[in-house]
């Protein structure tokens, strides 16, 4: 990806915070069983430095920050800028005051040498250009004998929660079937080179595991509107067409979200994490 491309992932993103901040608490509430699973593997004691890295709202590192007081303090970093306004906003509403916020990038991780005791990343290394520079960087940065937790999501079948709007968009000629190799959500949807590159990057005691955290929603509406916040990629394609054409996506999806309507008009997704802990 050049230079140019990476600026346009990262004013994405920017862009996505505001959303974002709004869902925060859904993200949090239907993601509970991966980040239980994360920080259950991160092994947390009260005084320990704890990063998480592409925070977003910053949510999984709060519940970390609450495990390692007393005297425990929480970098919680993302590449942008709105996106780590955003988790200032959530600490102070949850009143979590052991955190500092860093601007970071996966790829270069600006911290000195062995000088956390856990990082974790939720959601966040699939996305980058260079996987396994994030995940070394990720050893550099850990003390030896230190902990990390990672998520990604697991295959797109699995989840078809995200696969939907997008593939109503490309049966309706409105978008291109995505690149699998293409930094992405499912970029590193495969446990078996997920665990290689994490033994490549110098990590020991390897652990893969596969979550499951449904995602529901009061109706089709509720469904599209999240949608609308959170997926940025959808958004931009959706809020350029006609309001006809934006009635056959919702048509759509309707069709393709069939099999998961509750007889009370909710849909209940299945969904799918891999989670990955390692000791560096
Ligand atoms: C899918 S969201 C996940 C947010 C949060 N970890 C969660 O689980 O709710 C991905 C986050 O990664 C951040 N991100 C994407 N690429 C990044 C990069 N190269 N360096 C740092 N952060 C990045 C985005 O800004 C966004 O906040």
């Amino acid at each position: 990806m050049e230079g140019s491309e990476q600026q346009e992932m990262l004013e994405r993103w920017e862009r996505a915070a505001a959303g974002w901040g709004k869902r925060a608490e859904r993200v949090r509430d239907s993601s509970m069983p991966v980040s239980a699973w994360l920080l259950d593997h991160l092994e947390l004691q009260p005084g320990q430095q704890v990063l998480e890295l592409a925070a977003g709202p910053g949510d999984t590192g709060f519940m970390a920050a609450e495990l390692i007081k007393p005297g425990g303090t929480l970098i919680c970093s993302d590449w942008a800028e709105a996106m780590l306004e955003v988790a200032r906003e959530r600490a102070r509403e949850l009143g979590i005051d052991n955190v500092e916020f860093k601007r970071l990038e996966l790829e270069w991780i600006d911290l000195p040498t062995a000088s956390v005791d856990a990082a974790l990343c939720r959601w966040g290394v699939m996305l980058s250009v260079d996987p396994p520079a994030v995940l070394q960087g990720c050893r550099r940065v850990l003390r030896p004998g230190g902990h990390f937790a990672l998520a990604v999501w697991d295959r797109p079948e699995r989840n078809p929660w995200a696969t939907t709007p997008g593939r109503a968009l490309i049966e309706l000629g409105h978008a291109e079937r995505p690149d699998p190799d293409a930094p992405g959500m499912f970029a590193l949807a495969d446990p078996s080179r997920l665990k290689e590159l994490l033994e490549a990057a110098g990590f020991a005691e390897v652990v893969v595991d596969s979550v499951e955290a449904p995602r529901t929603h009061e109706s089709l509406n509720a469904y599209i509107e999240e949608t609308l916040d959170l997926s940025r990629p959808f958004t931009e394609v959706y809020e350029a067409l006609s309001d006809e054409e934006q009635a056959e996506v919702r048509l759509q999806i309707e069709g393709l979200a069939g099999p998961f309507l509750e007889v009370d008009g909710s849909l209940r997704f299945p969904a799918a994490s891999l989670v990955a802990a390692a000791g560096a």
